[in-house]
């Protein structure tokens, strides 16, 4: 910013918000309901919302021309160094998602071609066998007519297909391991205590935290071992950043490195997708217009045949379904940033050093760009009603040059899994399941997804494997 335009920004005013304690201002109620203080702060303030956690200063934006302009416009005085993001460096050191600057921007122009949509294409037989392959445990509960945890099921999925199309491994004996793993650092960088910041302090918090990440680390470090000893290498992820050259110093990445890398992908390839079809099957099951017309698409497009990516453009209804349940609970359902040096958003002076809040759950229910926001209505979705709105009034792979790299991916998984289980079966909530908002790194289902199984009508069980010619 220039001269004249820093003097501007020093005079405008201070955004409203909570006052919180005198001492800790809001950080007991960030600690204990973090979805509902940046929703009522919304609500009671508007689109620029002050807070302060202990000496952390933060604005909560829900505008999306505000939001626009931190992760786009002004994207180069924004960065990912403030406590969140050294919370989640804990886990993930240095990879993707956690990285920044030139080092971040050298490791995505690496990656990116992974996720090219040509890329992205191969690996939809790979999703559907996938899904497939889940319908052998699926049956049993079918016969029986048992609930069973539909967020763990859809975990599980997810995670065995972004092994296998990003490193070739198979990774299902694991499966449990990385679950609870992945439950216990969840839970506590989403739940994160004021001890945690004081790293001399050893706790039994901490102790569980570190053999969190000392698990995860055996299994990406399986993967990793078993491919630098194979003859063979598969043209994967995997052996790109194995093999990578940096062309200013020459050499490969460090072995911490494709660690961090492999477990970003890993983590962030799968738990988010999980959860976004976990609240899509509650969705569909508490809105029975939505399902049938799903359904009716699905056996309509289909008949007998597995889906492929060919069909992908015939199931819009599909994918307009994923979308509206990623509208209403994005599992990514808030992301931040620091400010680097003063700036001026809607009016309001932001000092250097502010931490920036994006709370998608939010913007997604601003009622200025949503007409009835708490309502499930897939037809939002539509292209003609989609081109009507602010590109940042929808963010659930956030924007700008940061946007999620797996976006495609996982908007084409979510459809393909989506088709597959509609083709041969309705879900339905478990009688008395509790289903509450769970808001950790990601958007779960505080007590999972516990839902029964009947045939979709049209289809019986025998898909046929001849028939999976459009794939
Ligand atoms: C429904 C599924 C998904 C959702 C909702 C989601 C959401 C997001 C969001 C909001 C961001 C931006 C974070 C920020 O700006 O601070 C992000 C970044 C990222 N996501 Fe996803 N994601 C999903 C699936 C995936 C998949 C399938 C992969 C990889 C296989 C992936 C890998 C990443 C990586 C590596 C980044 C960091 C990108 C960068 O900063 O260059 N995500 N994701």
């Amino acid at each position: 910013m220039n001269a004249a335009g820093a003097s501007h920004a020093a005079k405008c005013a201070r955004p409203p918000g909570p006052r919180g304690h005198l001492l800790l201002g809001s950080l007991r109620e960030v600690q204990r309901a973090p979805l509902e203080l940046l929703r009522d702060g919304f609500r009671d303030h508007g689109d620029v919302v002050r807070y302060r956690f202990g000496a952390t200063r933060a604005l909560l934006l829900a505008h999306p021309d505000h939001i626009r302009h931190v992760l786009h416009d002004n994207q180069r005085n924004y960065d990912k160094q403030n406590i969140d993001y050294a919370m989640l460096r804990r886990l993930l050191g240095n990879g993707l998602l956690t990285s920044d600057g030139a080092f971040w921007h050298r490791q995505r122009r690496l990656i990116a071609p992974m996720f090219h949509r040509q890329r992205v294409a191969g690996f939809c037989s790979l999703m559907v066998d996938s899904t497939l392959e889940m319908f052998e445990r699926w049956e049993f509960f079918a016969l029986r007519g048992e609930p069973f945890d539909v967020a763990s099921e859809m975990t599980r999925l997810t995670l065995t297909i972004v092994a296998k199309a990003l490193f070739s491994t198979d990774v299902s004996d694991d499966a449990e391991a990385i679950g609870e793993a992945l439950t216990e650092v969840n839970r506590q960088l989403g739940e994160f205590s004021v001890f945690d910041m004081l790293w001399m302090i050893p706790t039994a918090r901490k102790r569980r935290f570190r053999a969190a990440v000392h698990a995860l680390d055996q299994v990406v470090g399986k993967i990793i071992d078993e491919r630098r000893r194979a003859a063979h290498r598969n043209e994967d992820l995997l052996s790109m950043l194995l093999d990578a050259v940096d062309q200013d110093t020459n050499k490969t990445m460090t072995p911490r490195q494709v660690r961090d890398e492999v477990l970003t992908l890993l983590l962030a390839g799968h738990e988010t997708t999980a959860n976004a079809l976990a609240w899509t099957w509650y969705l569909l099951s508490q809105n029975p217009e939505a399902e049938q017309k799903l359904h009716r698409e699905v056996t309509g497009v289909l008949g007998r045949r597995t889906p492929g990516g060919l069909d992908l453009p015939q199931l819009p209804y599909t994918r307009m379904v994923v979308e509206e349940s990623m509208r209403l609970y994005p599992t990514a359902w808030a992301i931040s940033r620091r400010a680097i040096g003063d700036d001026e958003i809607g009016g309001y002076r932001v000092p250097g050093k502010t931490n920036i809040i994006i709370c998608s759950f939010v913007t997604h229910r601003h009622p200025a760009f949503w007409e009835e926001p708490q309502r499930f209505d897939p037809e939002r979705f539509s292209p003609e009603r989609a081109e009507e709105r602010p590109n940042f009034a929808y963010l659930p792979f956030g924007g700008g040059p940061r946007i999620c790299i797996g976006n495609t991916f996982a908007i084409t998984e979510a459809q393909l899994v989506v088709a597959t289980i509609a083709q041969r079966y309705r879900l339905r909530l478990a009688p008395g399941h509790p289903v509450e908002l769970h808001p950790l790194i990601t958007l779960r289902p505080r007590h999972g997804m516990r839902m029964t199984l009947c045939r979709a009508s049209a289809v019986d069980a025998a898909t046929q494997p001849a028939d999976r010619a459009a794939r």
